[in-house]
């Protein structure tokens, strides 16, 4: 048996990526785990406020915003899978083969069109790999795009909003009431109700809604 596979035994596998930093946390001691197993604190820098340039000067604000095309509509899969899918070319194609066709923003665009190469887009979020998150169990559960975006709808270049620490994702599990909506009104990024946490309170209660606070839901 290989000596990986052995330590594989004893560590979960997602802390094999953390070995690196694992000796330095040892050393600063048990104050520093009891403080993220107990406050979920992360000290970690979390890129709020990253925008990336893209390889297109495409709006959300004028799309998403203005012209009210729904998240879902290009993100075709929020709703059915972990991931959020980015559009293909085809999807933009829709309508640029009639509108903007002589853009000299949209040429990349039609470029990836012509040769079947895709438009390069920068990621914005990004979770460490050691984190596992699905974006279908939220969705149809009532968290809104929003809760964790942000207002897209008026972003000119997408940023990110919120911290996406650990911290971050345990404040909600464990008070997720304000934070609920009916599930026809995930992409509604403007949905307001008159006493939301009353909402979210039978909301909560209707459909069973628990988010999990144990290590193996999100570390698995
Ligand atoms: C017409 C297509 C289209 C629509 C509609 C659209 N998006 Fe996007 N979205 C994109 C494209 C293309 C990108 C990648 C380029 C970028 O980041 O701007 C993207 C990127 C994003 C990202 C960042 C992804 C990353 O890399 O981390 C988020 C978050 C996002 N969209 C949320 C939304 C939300 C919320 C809505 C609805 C309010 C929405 N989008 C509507 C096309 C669309
Ligand atoms: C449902 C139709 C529709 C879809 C789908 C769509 N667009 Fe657009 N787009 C428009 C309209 C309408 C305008 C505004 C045209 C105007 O200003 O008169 C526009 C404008 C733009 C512009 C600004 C062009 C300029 O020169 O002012 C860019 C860039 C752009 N879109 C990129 C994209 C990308 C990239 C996608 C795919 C992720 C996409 N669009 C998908 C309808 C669409
Ligand atoms: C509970 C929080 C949460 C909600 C609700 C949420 N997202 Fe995300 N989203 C994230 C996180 C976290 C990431 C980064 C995932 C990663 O890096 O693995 C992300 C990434 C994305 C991406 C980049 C592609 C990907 O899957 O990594 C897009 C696009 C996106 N979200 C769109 C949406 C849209 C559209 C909605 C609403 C229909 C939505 N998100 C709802 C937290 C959320
Ligand atoms: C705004 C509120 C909110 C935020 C922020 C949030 N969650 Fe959740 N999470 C929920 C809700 C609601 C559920 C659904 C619980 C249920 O179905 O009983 C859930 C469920 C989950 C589940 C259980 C999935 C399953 O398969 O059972 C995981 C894992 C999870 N979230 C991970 C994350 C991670 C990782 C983050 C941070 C990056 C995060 N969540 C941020 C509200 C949130
Ligand atoms: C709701 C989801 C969730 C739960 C539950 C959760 N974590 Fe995390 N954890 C995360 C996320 C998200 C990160 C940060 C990922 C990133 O920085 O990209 C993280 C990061 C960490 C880190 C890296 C150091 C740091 O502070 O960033 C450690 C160690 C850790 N978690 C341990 C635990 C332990 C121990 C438990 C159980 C007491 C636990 N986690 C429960 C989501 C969760």
């Amino acid at each position: 048996m290989s000596k990986d596979h052995q330590t594989s035994l004893i560590f979960p596998k997602w802390l094999d990526r953390l070995r690196p930093i694992v000796g330095v946390v040892l050393l600063v001691a048990p104050l520093y785990i009891g403080g993220i197993v107990y406050f979920g604190f992360s000290p970690r820098a979390t890129d709020v406020g990253y925008a990336p340039a893209q390889p297109v000067p495409y709006s959300h604000a004028l799309h998403a915003g203005e012209l009210g095309i729904d998240c879902r509509y290009c993100h075709t899969t929020v709703e059915k899978a972990g991931f959020a899918a980015i559009p293909p070319t085809q999807t933009c194609m829709n309508c640029h083969t009639n509108i903007k066709v002589d853009s000299a923003d949209l040429l990349p665009v039609r470029e990836s069109y012509a040769s079947g190469e895709p438009v390069e887009w920068v990621k914005v979020h990004d979770l460490a790999d050691y984190a596992y998150f699905n974006h279908s169990v939220h969705v149809n559960r009532g968290v809104g795009c929003v809760e964790c975006h942000g207002r897209v709808d008026k972003m000119e270049v997408v940023y990110q909003e919120e911290r996406l620490s650990m911290g971050w994702c345990l404040e909600c599990h464990r008070n997720p009431e304000p934070h609920l909506r009916p599930v026809e009104y995930v992409t509604t990024m403007d949905w307001t109700a008159e006493d939301r946490e009353a909402l979210g309170a039978q909301l909560k209660a209707d459909h069973n809604i628990n988010p999990p606070e144990d290590c193996s839901a999100c570390h698995r």
